[in-house]
């Protein structure tokens, strides 16, 4: 069973509500905001994007607020940038900063092997550059994000927008053609980078993703695949049971 093979750990204040009042915009919020349990002062965050760490990003906020806890953080795309100043978070960019201290995001995918899937949210490029620019990552997901093997979540790809056909017919050969531009071609969805993003229908095969990511990698017209190997060192999840933390054995905080 996927939650024995990580060191697991109960975060008890969490479990007290009954299941049918624990909706996926709870266990979102849940992951979110015990993930603030790793900051500390004067740490350099990475923030990542999307639905679940946003509320790490807001519990964030009102620590700065409550507590006087002293960070700075790097957004990893616009909206979490305008989320962070709303909350009042003082923010630096990546690069001027040599090294963070940790990233907190969140995935589409992962599996037992702390590989993801990301960039649902179109942010995988920037997200990978602050995730690979940190000493640790953490994953923030409710658990109907656990796969055992990942590619039932179409695999999003950043392409340069002159490039996208091309990065198409070639994809769609590793995929039997199930490559779409997100947005349709009347409009395309436009990432921070204004670049596209091709939704790569692979189902759920990719059994190494490391290969697949240097693959796709290697096409001309790429800027990066979301697929994050080797990255991640914590995944803590939320459930209906409760908290799980996931402590990668081979990461950097095991
Ligand atoms: C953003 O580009 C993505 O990588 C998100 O981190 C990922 O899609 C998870 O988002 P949710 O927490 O909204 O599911």
């Amino acid at each position: 069973m996927f939650y024995y093979y990580g060191e697991i750990r109960n975060f008890n204040s969490v479990v007290s509500l009954p299941i049918h009042m624990r909706g996926l915009e709870h266990l979102k919020k849940e992951a979110g905001i015990a993930a603030c349990e790793y900051v500390s002062n004067g740490m350099k965050v990475g923030l990542g994007t999307g639905s679940t760490v946003k509320y790490t990003i807001m519990e964030l906020g009102r620590r700065i607020s409550d507590e006087n806890l002293k960070i700075v953080g790097v957004p990893t795309s616009e909206s979490t940038r305008i989320l962070a100043q709303s909350l009042n978070i003082p923010l630096i960019k990546i690069e001027d900063v040599d090294k963070l201290d940790l990233t907190i995001d969140g995935a589409d995918e992962f599996d037992i092997n702390y590989n993801l899937i990301k960039g649902g949210g179109g942010a995988l490029t920037r997200e990978k550059i602050v995730a690979n620019a940190s000493n640790a990552m953490i994953v923030v997901a409710d658990d109907t994000k656990k796969v055992n093997i990942l590619g039932k979540f179409p695999l999003p790809v950043e392409v340069y927008v002159d490039d996208w056909e091309y990065v198409q017919s070639e994809i769609s050969k590793l995929c039997r053609g199930n490559v779409y531009l997100r947005g349709g071609e009347i409009s395309p969805y436009i990432t921070d980078n204004e670049g596209y993003i091709l939704d790569c229908n692979f189902g759920p095969n990719i059994t190494i993703p490391s290969d697949l990511e240097n693959i796709i990698n290697s096409i001309d017209g790429v800027v990066d695949v979301g697929l994050f190997v080797g990255i991640c060192d914590i995944i803590i999840i939320s459930s209906p049971s409760g908290i799980n933390t996931l402590i990668n054995q081979n990461g950097r905080l095991s």
